[in-house]
């Protein structure tokens, strides 16, 4: 794509707020993106539709199938959060997780979920981890912090095989399932994601047990040697990659998972860097296309009070600016204005140290808005 065109053309984005704290932490990221435009230029249409418990309480459905052909036709969606307790006594199928996110992601063919998780220098201290494991000898402040991207595979595995309960309700399955094809898609994005960082894929099963794994690793590895023999490869059991990942943080550049482990290693992995409310991510398939959401959820527990933290889903935004539209210097933008924001000590309450005011989630999505520049 020519600069040209990355300027000029409309970009259509969906944007679904959903439940709990989603539709708060939105308006903030859609807040930085309008300061993108503003100051870069561009022009970005935005389209707002339902979807989780917000849906089913209008519509009576988790994902209206307008908002799926609304996403289906956009270059990028930004999501905020689906589910909460208002909906948790519905029937398994019909809860906003399963009858939204998981078809949204699986219908839009959403394989690839890269999910960054590095220590920002003025958070330092927010993390529970010895100083010295999170950020090494103080020598290179800028090279040494806990930086890796779990690369998740996110429409396959046991998030997407038979889930089943016998008649008599006394005993239930859930089906693991992996194909060559979907483990080798998943791989390439994995070695190519590590092209561009630090050159080492850390895959992550558990091949001691499970045949899928077993399958996974071997795959891995003959990907690993016909067509990435430059990236460094090494496999962990998930267990002992739970133990590495607190114990010595700073040896992970990519770590390359399925699907169930990539989604609890991920949140392992953010909350070591100080706050889940910092973790964005992007769900790709590999033509351009993504959905951005913050790794955190609906956090019900502070909806509606204006405090949650909407740095991960700014960040997120970030992320569809360099992924979706290859606007690099705008996603770096976005990144370094989060960066002064926090070195100028703007904390929500889920980052604020002893003794701080904590800012609303407005006045920090403000604050990261005013400094794009
Ligand atoms: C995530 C979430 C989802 C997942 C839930 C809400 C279904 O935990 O995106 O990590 O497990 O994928
Ligand atoms: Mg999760």
């Amino acid at each position: 794509m020519s600069e040209n065109e990355n300027t000029v053309r409309t970009k259509s984005i969906v944007v679904l707020p959903g439940d709990g704290v989603g539709p708060e932490i939105v308006a903030e990221a859609v807040k930085v993106l309008k300061a993108v435009a503003v100051k870069f230029g561009h022009d970005f249409a935005l389209q707002t539709h339902l979807i989780g418990g917000a849906a089913i309480d209008a519509t009576g459905r988790a994902l209206p199938d307008e908002t799926l052909a609304a996403c289906q036709t956009a270059d990028a969606v930004l999501l905020g959060a689906v589910g909460g307790p208002k909906w948790d006594a519905l029937p398994a199928e019909q809860r906003p997780e399963r009858a939204a996110l998981l078809p949204l992601r699986s219908a839009l063919g959403l394989f690839c979920n890269l999910r960054p998780a590095k220590v920002w220098a003025p958070l330092k201290e927010a993390s529970p981890l010895r100083p010295e494991i999170v950020w090494g000898d103080e020598k290179d402040e800028s090279e040494n912090g806990i930086d890796m991207l779990v690369v998740r595979e996110l429409t396959g595995g046991i998030y997407f095989g038979e889930h089943r309960r016998d008649p008599d309700g006394q005993a239930a399955c859930d089906t693991m399932r992996y194909s060559v094809p979907e483990i080798e898609r998943i791989a390439r994005m994995a070695f190519k994601a590590a092209q561009g960082r630090r050159g080492r894929v850390t895959s992550v099963d558990k091949a001691n047990v499970l045949e899928t794994s077993r399958l996974w690793r071997e795959t891995v590895s003959r990907l690993q040697r016909d067509e990435f023999p430059s990236v460094a490869l090494d496999h962990l059991y998930v267990d002992n990659a739970a133990m590495q990942i607190v114990r010595a943080p700073r040896r992970f550049d990519v770590i390359l998972t399925e699907n169930m482990f990539g989604d609890i290693l991920s949140d392992e992995a953010s909350q070591i860097t100080g706050s889940i409310g910092m973790l964005p991510s992007a769900s790709l398939r590999g033509d351009g296309f993504g959905l951005y959401e913050p790794i955190h959820g609906s956090a019900p527990d502070i909806a509606g009070q204006g405090i949650a933290n909407p740095i991960a889903t700014i960040l997120s935004v970030a992320m569809m600016l360099r992924h979706s539209f290859g606007l690099v210097a705008e996603a770096a933008a976005v990144e370094r204005s989060v960066g002064a924001v926090l070195a100028d000590g703007y904390r929500t309450a889920d980052i604020a140290r002893a003794g701080e005011t904590p800012l609303s989630t407005a006045a920090l999505g403000d604050a990261v808005a005013a400094k794009i520049k």
